[in-house]
């Protein structure tokens, strides 16, 4: 049985400069890793972990890849320039320029509360990371891009089937759609693409609490055509797709990485 989608294609990236966020864990380290170990140059971009986001670059460069790490709070615009200036300095300086091939936006936080009883400042927070961190990161990666860049953005199965608590988390994936589209309409004429990936329940620190739970864990099962819950992996083997330049004939889309999430009717 199948735990996890982790077939390396290996030089698919050769040549490639990467920036993933949120790549201290979770569905980012392991885009991260797969992304490096296939040849791409990656920048990992944490809030707090230093340590996490030291151990992803250290595999990547233990076999043999290049990577580095940069903190930055997707909250704040001025982190988000101040990440894009030390991506100018390290490539810079590692690699001649500083171009960017593939920009991963996957930081992003849950909320959760009825909309009748939800606080501005958590709507807020969740707005900042998920949508607007993830537009200005698009913003200013698309200028680094030439033809063949790529922008994928972590979107979520919430943002068309939201359940109940979740509705300004649904929201903010929901917005990565329009995003996304705009970007591919406005970005297509110089050969970048832009998509979503879109995860259903997934093995990481965000769900551990949920999975952990025997009830709620057999029904996410039940509700799945595969049968089991996704790991990062499994999210990592389609961001990755959509980031190569065998991609180039897709744009604008909303592809979800669930097992089938939600298409078993229930009974
Ligand atoms: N797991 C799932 O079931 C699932 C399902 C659907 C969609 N998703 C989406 O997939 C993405 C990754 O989820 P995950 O489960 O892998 O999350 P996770 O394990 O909680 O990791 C979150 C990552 O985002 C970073 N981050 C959080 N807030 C940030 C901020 N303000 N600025 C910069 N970085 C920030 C964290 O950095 P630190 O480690 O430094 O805190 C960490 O690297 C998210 O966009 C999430 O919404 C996940």
């Amino acid at each position: 049985m199948n735990n996890g989608s982790n077939t390396i294609i290996p030089g698919r990236f050769e040549g490639r400069r990467a920036l993933v966020t949120g790549a201290s864990r979770g569905i980012g380290a392991a885009i991260a890793r797969r992304l490096g170990a296939e040849g791409a140059t990656v920048a990992i971009v944490y809030r707090n972990r230093s340590h996490d986001a030291q151990e992803v670059a250290s595999e990547i460069v233990d076999k043999g890849g290049i990577a580095f790490t940069i903190q930055a709070d997707l909250a704040e615009t001025s982190d988000i320039d101040a990440m894009w200036k030390a991506w100018d300095v390290t490539s810079e300086e590692l690699l001649g320029d500083n171009r960017l091939d593939v920009l991963i936006n996957n930081a992003g936080v849950t909320s959760a509360a009825p909309l009748t009883e939800i606080f501005e400042h958590a709507y807020d927070r969740v707005m900042a990371i998920n949508a607007k961190g993830a537009l200005f990161a698009a913003a200013e990666g698309a200028k680094r891009m030439t033809q063949g860049g790529r922008i994928v953005s972590i979107g979520s199965s919430a943002a068309d089937r939201p359940g109940a608590l979740n509705g300004a988390y649904a929201m903010s994936k929901a917005a990565l759609l329009a995003m996304t589209r705009s970007l591919a309409v406005e970005l297509g004429q110089y050969g970048i693409t832009a998509n979503v990936v879109s995860p259903g329940y997934t093995r990481t620190d965000n769900t551990a609490h949920m999975l952990t739970v025997p009830e709620f864990a057999a029904r996410v099962s039940e509700l799945t055509a595969m049968k089991r819950f996704g790991q990062p992996e499994d999210i990592a083997s389609l961001a990755c797709y959509l980031a190569s330049p065998e991609a180039e004939w897709v744009t604008g889309q909303w592809i979800e990485a669930s097992g089938g999430y939600r298409l078993v009717p229930p009974v």
